[in-house]
């Protein structure tokens, strides 16, 4: 547990999940996550969002607290911006060592409060806009900001030093360390935060976008001089740099993203390959970069980064059973989850026995909103006229994202 001042009597308490469990169930961290709390202290004291109980992180933010010379049943306030366990998995424990803090949260978190942890005493519902004075010229402000990441969640706001408590809203994987604010981050560092924020948006918040375009200009009018985020590092040097960076991939899903191109592939004995490895040449040629990665091998969390981000895709795969290769049948039902849209697509694929993939396929994008290039598929064994032809295609695809 790492303890910060953020400004007078505004403290930032972060813990490093280092695992090999999956963020969610799903998402890997091999480089950890923060678990950020934050307390404001006035006559009243308020903790903003909790732990879950994962590695020792209530130990570690108990610890913290008794640095302030705080101990669990001095806090008056639990603040819940969202319900999700990770940072709410404490709280059956908490409740049980502070029954007297009141819980508050939106209308639809307070529900919540009540239907995952049956406490139904000690709690309070508020209403967007609504301010909660802790004395000492510290006063809480709450703004419902839903869906980023979940419908009850909301982002608290405190004025005297300009504090966005926005939870998963510009948040980010990555274990922090020892630092905490972004101007302690060295230049490659923020790179490394910069790729985990991405991926972390990609996989956490993408479905959301049109909510994070909203909840951003709900803020909008804040005077916001530090952006405290539930996960990654707080930003009271550029706080608009990150608020800005989460308008930029808010808009990705709009299209077109940046100048780049994921290419996805899968084959099973080297034919699909083998006319990607040509349009690949044909990418190449126009210098446009492009990230690459096969199914089933690597995991959808890197896949859906990449592809996030780019304008372009190649997908690549054969028929398999009449259909697409299942593997990736699978990512495209997770691009269609993560709304991984507004893309201009190329795909092609060989076939052995018999076609089916590119029927598949066309069911699976459907209202995925891409310009979808013509598909190029062949029999067997890439021919030379189909090699050419396939370089080219590259070509094609690489132009038009060069040029939009
Ligand atoms: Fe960090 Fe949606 O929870």
């Amino acid at each position: 547990m790492n303890m910060h001042v953020i400004a007078d009597a505004v403290f930032y308490i972060h813990t490093d999940i280092q695992t090999t469990e999956f963020f969610e169930g799903i998402w890997p961290i091999p480089e950890g996550v923060s678990l950020n709390t934050y307390l404001v202290k006035g006559d009243k004291i308020a903790l903003i969002d909790l732990v879950r109980d994962w590695n020792d992180a209530p130990k570690q933010l108990e610890e913290a607290l008794a640095s302030l010379g705080i101990g669990l049943g001095d806090v008056d306030y639990l603040i819940l911006n969202h319900l999700e366990p990770d940072h709410t998995g404490w709280l059956r424990e908490f409740r049980d060592r502070n029954p007297r803090a009141e819980i508050v949260s939106t209308v639809k978190g307070i529900n919540l409060v009540s239907s995952f942890f049956n406490i139904h005493t000690g709690l309070r519902a508020v209403k967007d806009g609504e301010t909660l004075d802790l004395g000492k010229g510290k006063t809480l402000a709450f703004f419902e900001t839903p869906n980023i990441h979940w419908p009850e969640t909301m982002v608290t706001w405190e004025a005297a030093s300009g504090t966005l408590f926005s939870c998963d809203a510009f948040g980010s994987f990555g274990a922090l360390g020892t630092k905490g604010f972004d101007e302690d981050f060295t230049e490659e560092e923020h790179r490394f935060f910069e790729g985990e924020s991405l991926r972390y948006y990609a996989n956490i918040v993408s479905s959301f976008s049109t909510f994070v375009e909203r909840g951003i200009k709900k803020i909008s009018g804040l005077p916001i001089t530090c952006v405290a985020p539930s996960h990654g590092m707080v930003w009271r040097k550029e706080p608009q740099k990150i608020m800005d960076r989460y308008l930029r991939y808010a808009a990705y899903a709009k299209g077109p993203a940046e100048k780049e191109i994921a290419v996805i592939w899968g084959s099973m004995y080297g034919n699909t390959k083998r006319g990607l490895d040509a349009v690949i040449h044909g990418i190449e040629a126009e210098g446009v970069p492009y990230s690459i990665h096969r199914v089933p091998d690597e995991h959808i969390s890197y896949i859906l980064q990449d592809a996030y981000k780019s304008s372009g895709l190649v997908l690549a795969m054969p028929t398999y059973e009449y259909a697409m290769f299942p593997p990736m049948a699978w990512v495209l039902d997770i691009f269609r989850r993560k709304h991984i849209t507004g893309k201009t697509v190329l795909r092609i694929g060989s076939w052995g026995w018999v076609g089916g993939a590119k029927k598949d396929y066309e069911q699976a994008i459907e209202g995925l909103k891409w310009n979808s290039l013509e598909s190029q598929e062949w029999a067997g064994a890439a021919s030379a006229a189909d090699l050419t032809a396939l370089e080219v295609r590259g070509r094609d695809l690489a132009r038009i994202i060069k040029d939009a």
